[in-house]
This record gives C-alpha cells, sequence and structure tokens, in this order.
C-alpha cells in the first residue's frame, strides 16, 4: 500500500516545501514555516442569523459576543463575518452605504471593538467581508455619481450612453436576472450592475476607487481585524469596449438567455487590484480569503498569484461541485487542490450555497453523512471553513411559498430559483422557542430540527455530530499529521471508500471514509507497509481497526493513527 507511494510522498514534501518557503518569504511564521492562517479553523458566520442580543429578530454584535466561548471551545481560530457594514440589506449586507462603520441593526462601532477585544482575549481572529466590486445606490458616492454626469464621483461608477437611444450599452445581463444596465433618466445614461440594480458597480480603473479602496482595508486592520473575505473578486472589472458577450443558448431561472461573461468577468486586470490588496494586507500579517468560482485549478491558481502574491486562501469551490458520495469525483477534486501553487481552502457550505446536510444526506442516514463529510473536509492538507450550524447538522430550509421569500432572487427567479434563505435560517442554540435565537419571531423561520439538533443538546450527547465536530477539531489542532502532512490516496479505485494517509516526516494518520450505504471491510496491508496497526483516533459507530483491515459502518468513519 505505502510503497508504491513513497517516491510520491518525497516529491509532494519537496515542493509543499518550495510552495510553503514562496509563501512565508518575510512573514510571521511558526517553527514549522507556517502562518498563522494555515493551522486556523475558520468559522463563517452570518451575522443576522446567528444570535439576536436585543430580541428583534435579527442576529448582531453584541450576540457573536456572547458565543465566543461557544465557538471557542468547538475548535474556532478566526470567525469571518458576513457583511455588517450599514446597508439598506437589499443584498443582506453585500450592499454597502458606509464602509466604515457598524450597521445600527448589528450594534454600534463600539460593539465591533468589543466584539475584537473580546475574541483576541479567546484567541480568535476576526474576518470582515470586503465588497470591493460594487456599493449600495445609497452609498453617498453613488448617490453624487449620479448627480449629474459631472459630478465628483461621476467616474467612480461605470456610465455609458445607451447603443441606440432605449437601448441599454451592450447586451450583459445581471447575475440576479435581467440587463446589467439600469438607465437613469435624470442623466440620460445607464450604470452597470452585475447583481442588483441597487449594487452598482465600481470603477475600479479609476484610480481613485482603488486607493479608497485599499484604504478602507487599511482602517479596518488597524482597528484589529486580521483579514477579509473579498466578494466576487472576479468580477472587478470589465471590457472598456464593452463587447457584447456571447449567447451560449437556453434561459436561466430569470428567464434571460444563458451567455458566456466572457467580457465581464475574469478580465487579468483583477490580479493587479489583488496585488494591492496583499501589500496593504502583509503590512499587518492579515489574510486574504477569495469567493473565487474558477472552472479548474489553473484558474485558481491565477488567484493565488505569482509567488503568491495576491490571495492567500483562494476557496476552492470545486470541492462543491461535488454533490454526491463519490469517491472518485472527491480523489480527483483533492488531487487537483493538492496540485495547486498554494495551499488549499476547503469549504462544503455558505450561505450562497445550501447546507450539506441536505446535499449529501440520503434522508436516512443523514447524521451519519454529516459526521461523514466534517472527516472529510477537516483532515485534508489545507484551511478549513465551517459555516455555521454545519457543525450541528442544521438543514436547508427552503420556503415553500414565494410570499415568504425574503432573498430577492428567489421572488424573481420563483420556482426555478427559490433564493438563499433556506441556508440562512438562524442559528439553533437550544429546543426553547426559536431556537433560542430570540425571542421574537426571527427574520427567518427556524425548522422543527432545531429541537433536535441544537448546541444545548447535542452538547450533552458524545455520539451528537456536534461532539463529533469537537473531537475531529481537537485531533486538527494537534496531530501533527493532520496539520502539516501530506496528502496520499490510498486504494484509489475503491468506489465506495474514500481513503488516504496524511504524512508527516515518518508519521502517518489513516482516513477511511465509507461513502455507501452497506458496510465494508477495506486491507490497508499495513503489516507489509511496516505499521503494526492503526490506532483509532476517531471513528463512528462500530468502524474499527483490526490487524491489515478496517471495518466500516455504512457511512462509517475510521481515522486512526498508525503504529509501528
Ligand atoms: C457573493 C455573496 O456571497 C452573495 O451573497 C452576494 O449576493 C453577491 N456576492 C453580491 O455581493
Amino acid at each position: 500500500m505505502l510503497s508504491k507511494f513513497r517516491r510520491i510522498v518525497v516529491v509532494v514534501l519537496l515542493l509543499s516545501c518550495a510552495v510553503l518557503n514562496a509563501q512565508n518569504r518575510a512573514k510571521t511564521v511558526d517553527a514549522g514555516g507556517h502562518a498563522w492562517w494555515q493551522h486556523a479553523v475558520f468559522y463563517e458566520v452570518y451575522p443576522r442569523s446567528f444570535a439576536d442580543s436585543n430580541n428583534d429578530g435579527v442576529g448582531d454584535m453584541n450576540g457573536i459576543a456572547s458565543k465566543l466561548d461557544y465557538l471557542k471551545d468547538l475548535g474556532v481560530d478566526a470567525i469571518w463575518i458576513t457583511p455588517c457594514f450599514p446597508s439598506p440589506q437589499v443584498d443582506f449586507g453585500y450592499d454597502v452605504s458606509n464602509y466604515e462603520d457598524i450597521d445600527p441593526m448589528y450594534g454600534t462601532l463600539a460593539d465591533f471593538e468589543n466584539l475584537a477585544r473580546e475574541a483576541k482575549k479567546r484567541g480568535i481572529h476576526i474576518i470582515l467581508d470586503f465588497v470591493p466590486n460594487h456599493t449600495s445606490d445609497q452609498h453617498p458616492w453613488f448617490v453624487d455619481s449620479k448627480s449629474s454626469r459631472t459630478s465628483a464621483h461621476r467616474d467612480w461608477y461605470i456610465w455609458r450612453d445607451g447603443k441606440v437611444p432605449g437601448q441599454p450599452p451592450n447586451n450583459w445581463t445581471s447575475t440576479f436576472g435581467g440587463s446589467a444596465w439600469k438607465f437613469d433618466p435624470a442623466t440620460n445614461q445607464y450604470y452597470y450592475h452585475y447583481f442588483y440594480a441597487q449594487q452598482p458597480d465600481l470603477n475600479w480603473r479609476n484610480p481613485a476607487v482603488e486607493k479608497t479602496m485599499f484604504d478602507i482595508t487599511r482602517w479596518w486592520y488597524k482597528r484589529g481585524v486580521s483579514g477579509f473575505r473579498l466578494d466576487a473578486v472576479d468580477i472587478l472589472f470589465e471590457d472598456p469596449n464593452l463587447k457584447d458577450n456571447p449567447v451560449t443558448g437556453g434561459r436561466n431561472a430569470y428567464g434571460d438567455a444563458y451567455q458566456e461573461h466572457k467580457y465581464n468577468t475574469k478580465l487579468p486586470e483583477v490580479h493587479q487590484a489583488l496585488r494591492g490588496l496583499r501589500k496593504v494586507a502583509d503590512e499587518y500579517n492579515a489574510v486574504l480569503i477569495g469567493e473565487t468560482w474558477t472552472k479548474d485549478i489553473a484558474e485558481l491558481n491565477l488567484y493565488y498569484g505569482k509567488g503568491n502574491n495576491e490571495l492567500q486562501l483562494p476557496m476552492d469551490f470545486l470541492f462543491t461541485t461535488v454533490n454526491k458520495l463519490s469517491p472518485a469525483e472527491f480523489r480527483k477534486q483533492i488531487a487537483a487542490i493538492n496540485s495547486a501553487s498554494g495551499w488549499p481552502t476547503f469549504v462544503i457550505s455558505n450561505h450562497d450555497i445550501a447546507r450539506s446536510y441536505d446535499r449529501y444526506g440520503d434522508g436516512q442516514h443523514n447524521d451519519d453523512i454529516a459526521k461523514l463529510m466534517a472527516s472529510l473536509y477537516l483532515t485534508l492538507r489545507g484551511t478549513p471553513i465551517l459555516y455555521y450550524g454545519e457543525e450541528l447538522g442544521m438543514k436547508t430550509t427552503v420556503p415553500t411559498r414565494r410570499e415568504d421569500v425574503k432573498d430577492p432572487i428567489g421572488r424573481s427567479g420563483w420556482p426555478k430559483e427559490k433564493g438563499r434563505d433556506g441556508e440562512r435560517t438562524p442559528m439553533q442554540w437550544d429546543e426553547s422557542v426559536n431556537a433560542g435565537f430570540s425571542k421574537t419571531t426571527p427574520w427567518l423561520p427556524v425548522p422543527p430540527s432545531a429541537k433536535t439538533h441544537n448546541v444545548a443538546d447535542e452538547s450533552k450527547d458524545p455520539n451528537s455530530i456536534l461532539s463529533f465536530y469537537k473531537k475531529l477539531l481537537k485531533l486538527r489542532h494537534t496531530n501533527k499529521e493532520l496539520l502539516d502532512g501530506n496528502y496520499l490516496p490510498l486504494n484509489q479505485s475503491d468506489q465506495k471508500v474514500l481513503s488516504y494517509l496524511r504524512v508527516y516526516q515518518d508519521q502517518a494518520v489513516l482516513v477511511a471514509l465509507n461513502m455507501s450505504g452497506t458496510p465494508q471491510r477495506v486491507n490497508f496491508e499495513l503489516k507489509r507497509n511496516g505499521f503494526a496497526s492503526a490506532r483509532a483516533l476517531a471513528a463512528t459507530g462500530k468502524s474499527s481497526s483490526q490487524g491489515d483491515f478496517v471495518t466500516l459502518d455504512p457511512y462509517g468513519v475510521f481515522i486512526g493513527q498508525l503504529e509501528r
């Protein structure tokens, strides 16, 4: 089993050392050469839905602060808070009207500072969500920009004449439906918006915009922020000639013809902007996480930048495209990300992607499958980003009536597109009314499963999903192989069990994940490879190891330290 991989281990080890060295040049690193964010476990908090301290139905800063002990105990090192800046909330915060404050619905700047202080005391970093591509149409910059063709901020946004009177400048469509151009009768021009019309795109070709955006990140770094998740980075620039996008056939949920976003996404200029943001981040030893929707690893590599001078953690969403428990598919994606030019980042769900509990669950073994998926993304080489509630087995609660939908795309795209409310429901703290999230009816409904899947009950149950997450996260923080070891796939033709080693120096941890609904017994030929046994570090149900073999329950997990 191991012999045939030995040479690969050496090559992989050398290659990853080279990558790490490049990444860490002149950075604060630990004795093993790792930057803080490489060993950190990140946790995404959707502030509207995490904890409501003032009982108005919407979560807030003080709510998050009150749950820091929970996060610490879970094993979280950094929290990414999705946009909490003043905003009309058309896109629930991704329409920012002031980048240097906190929305009153979430509290005050002082509340944020308190949160940052309390987090720091517990060794938890705060990552904010920076929205560089667009602002709210209520942002004073846009209000001024719109006021006249000669206003000071006119060129901060993208204004153009129609192709002919009454027709937008080109065929670009908004990803949220309809034309990406909105006509302004007062100045007789159109402005460009990749998302909602209330989210006009900034003009990154204007140096004043670039400088201002860089300065905003600095402003937050000075307030103790350890980095940013960068929203929609691949769309910062558009073709200046506004060429029409090629139409590819068929229609989307909003009735628009599908088009290849050739001239308004992924332009090479994006990388210059990212290098600029990175330069500022490096002044503060901060990390940049990217919302990077890439078609393959070659494209993802562009976001790490040459010599890793752009994003340290571009998210590998290719991993989330595997929507079934397929060892072959996961093997392919894991191998791909391990060949990338930077440190991998794993997510399995977020505020735009349905929860993993339903995506992978078969309706019968969902809790086991939740532990299986946790075992996968928390034992791979790279930085995991947990989405709040995944550690409980929260389910996606899709609205059943159009009139209940809060996310505007769910209303305009109904019934094909039901929006993202389903994955944004309140955190389930206990089995009381509103799952202990709020004393008032929350902004989104709590599903009945909160009665069984909540922090209070799962904390008491040693077999709960939460207890398993805690166990895995503890392991991740203490086991050198899981932290720094290379990934070595095993039994690559096995259709049911995904297995691999994490190898560090002469030590190895074996991970075996049964992705099928039938029990499995796998021969890992431990003795032939110089190991006497695999000592269980974490396992589900009756899954265990005896001699050369690992026996796995349906959807069972076995993680073991190989011993000589
Ligand atoms: C990506 C964010 O994750 C999503 O929630 C938002 O709607 C768009 N960017 C627009 O900012």
